[in-house]
């Protein structure tokens, strides 16, 4: 056998197990080929040595907003994903966003295809946000959409005037993606009790950012989760709440869960290492907590972390995604917008950090290879079903991406042996085009030193990134599967006939 790379002596991790030491990958052409002891190499064989340090599959960040109309200084393609493969991710799938005037999805995605095009370091998907959700759109356009061009999940929000869509609208939307086998994202927060808490802060003059954490309170989220929830389970349709941040929140979607609904839950970094506490920031000027706005918001309480590392580690939460959703701080339109005529005002705010670069390794010393004994918040295992494999499966990418076995792509991140990775996470020494980054300061245990992308190394940490901007494929994905429960469940108190009366 002619191996394109063998990748030797390591500790390869999937989503069930850690493998003995010592076993190769074998390589030919982009994929996996063989896992095994003393693979051989031919004179055309590259050898990359792992040192006996672990191996797992290459990063699915699947919650990515790169170059979107409403973060006019965010990080483009180029930029965000470069920052992707210097973290370890391979694959991230991005946001197409429809705009309310927007009668058909198709111009909109040609669009975000041409500022993607030869743009991407790393393989890349959409998902499509719904914000007008027509009966064409949805009887017409997402069967095509799905069929010809692979978006297989949609994304929508119950808050922001300029995206929110009704209580109605989500059941259109659920029973349509039910019926196609697409998945439903969605942003779960009470629209009206934020509008409302927002106008009171102002009637009082409290806008500085600090407010941003005020205005959107846990039961904000606890409440719209619990009621996306019931939509959900009205439609019987698979669905993924998005960047959860609030443990009772997730109780809704365990007491789902135990009924065996379909009900993911996602979170995120700043949800688990961050709090209120940083929009009060004052270090450089009293604006400064503006870097930390994102929503839902940085919780209050470090109790509030420890519910949800609970819940990230028996398994309640389906995956770990970035949310990158940056402005910078200083230049013109972004973070400062909230500065008006020098008064801060955080409902002007733009929402959203950065996170696509430091999201593996954050998590990564949360395992048994960057804690002592005992110290450990989540097995190797669960690490590589967070970073990779629940994603890969959950939007229809399983069987290429998210797991290292023979026939996947060969998409993985060789860590540093032992602790000869650590380091301290310093925005300098990060590769996206943000002017700063919330996790400043922050030790890690290990760090990725080589990430492989199709079998290329794209990321090697002592040159930095190797791999070329135009290498990223597009990835046509296919219907997702559900994870958790199953569909097929009658809501509680409904008759088994009830819903054929109306469907
Ligand atoms: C996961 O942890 C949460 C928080 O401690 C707990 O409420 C929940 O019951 C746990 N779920 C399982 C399946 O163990």
């Amino acid at each position: 056998m002619d191996f394109d790379l063998v990748v030797r002596n390591g500790i390869i991790v999937t989503a069930s197990e850690i493998l003995q030491p010592g076993l190769d990958i074998g390589i030919q052409a982009g994929k996996i080929i063989c896992i095994g002891a003393g693979l051989p190499a031919t004179a055309n064989t590259e050898v990359l040595d792992a040192e006996g340090a672990y191996i797992t599959p290459g990063g699915v960040d699947s919650h990515v907003h790169l170059a979107q109309a409403n973060a006019p200084t965010g990080d483009g393609w180029e930029t965000g994903t470069r920052s992707a493969v210097a973290g370890g991710t391979t694959t991230i799938i991005a946001f197409a966003s429809q705009e309310k005037t927007d009668e058909s999805l198709f111009p909109v995605l040609d669009e975000y295809d041409k500022t993607s095009k030869d743009q991407s370091y790393c393989d890349y998907s959409y998902h499509f946000i719904l914000t007008n959700p027509t009966t064409k759109i949805l009887t017409e356009e997402l069967p095509v959409l799905f069929r010809e061009r692979g978006i297989s999940s949609v994304k929508l929000y119950m808050t922001y005037e300029l995206m929110k869509v009704s209580d109605r609208q989500v059941l259109e939307i659920l029973f349509t993606c039910k019926r196609l086998g697409m998945t439903t994202m969605i942003h779960a927060e009470s629209h009206d009790m934020i509008s409302f808490i927002i106008e009171g802060l102002e009637r009082n003059r409290n806008t500085e950012p600090y407010f941003h954490a005020i205005a959107r309170p846990r039961i904000a989220e606890d409440e719209a989760s619990y009621r996306a929830i019931s939509l959900a389970e009205l439609a019987d349709a698979p669905m993924l709440i998005v960047h959860m941040s609030s443990e009772i929140a997730l109780g809704h979607v365990r007491e789902a869960q135990g009924r065996l609904l379909p009900i993911h839950a996602e979170t995120c970094p700043q949800y688990l290492f961050l709090l209120s506490e940083n929009l009060k920031a004052v270090e450089h000027d009293h604006f400064h907590g503006a870097k930390h706005v994102c929503s839902p918001p940085l919780r209050h309480d470090p109790a509030d972390l420890e519910g949800l590392w609970r819940n990230v580690a028996n398994g309640t939460v389906t995956t770990f995604s970035s949310d990158h959703a940056p402005s910078k701080y200083y230049p013109e339109g972004g973070k400062r917008l909230g500065l008006v005529d020098g008064i801060p005002r955080f409902a002007k705010i733009p929402n959203g950090l950065p996170g696509l670069e430091t999201r593996l390794p954050l998590l990564f010393n949360q395992t048994p290879a960057c804690r002592p004994e005992g110290k450990a918040r989540l097995s190797l295992p669960r690490f590589v079903q967070l970073a990779s494999t629940n994603a890969a499966k959950l939007y229809g990418l399983d069987g290429r991406k998210g797991s290292i076995a023979p026939g996947y792509d060969a998409d993985l991140i060789i860590w540093h042996a032992g602790n000869t990775g650590a380091r301290t996470i310093h925005q300098k020494d990060l590769h996206h085009d943000i002017d700063y980054t919330p996790y400043e300061g922050m030790e890690v245990g290990n760090w990725p030193r080589y990430t492989v992308l199709r079998g290329t190394v794209v990321w090697d940490q002592g040159k930095g990134v190797v791999g070329k901007m135009e290498y990223g494929q597009w990835l046509k994905r296919g219907r997702g599967e559900v994870l958790v429960g199953r569909t097929g469940n009658l809501p509680r108190g409904m008759l088994p006939e009830e819903r054929g009366y109306w469907m």
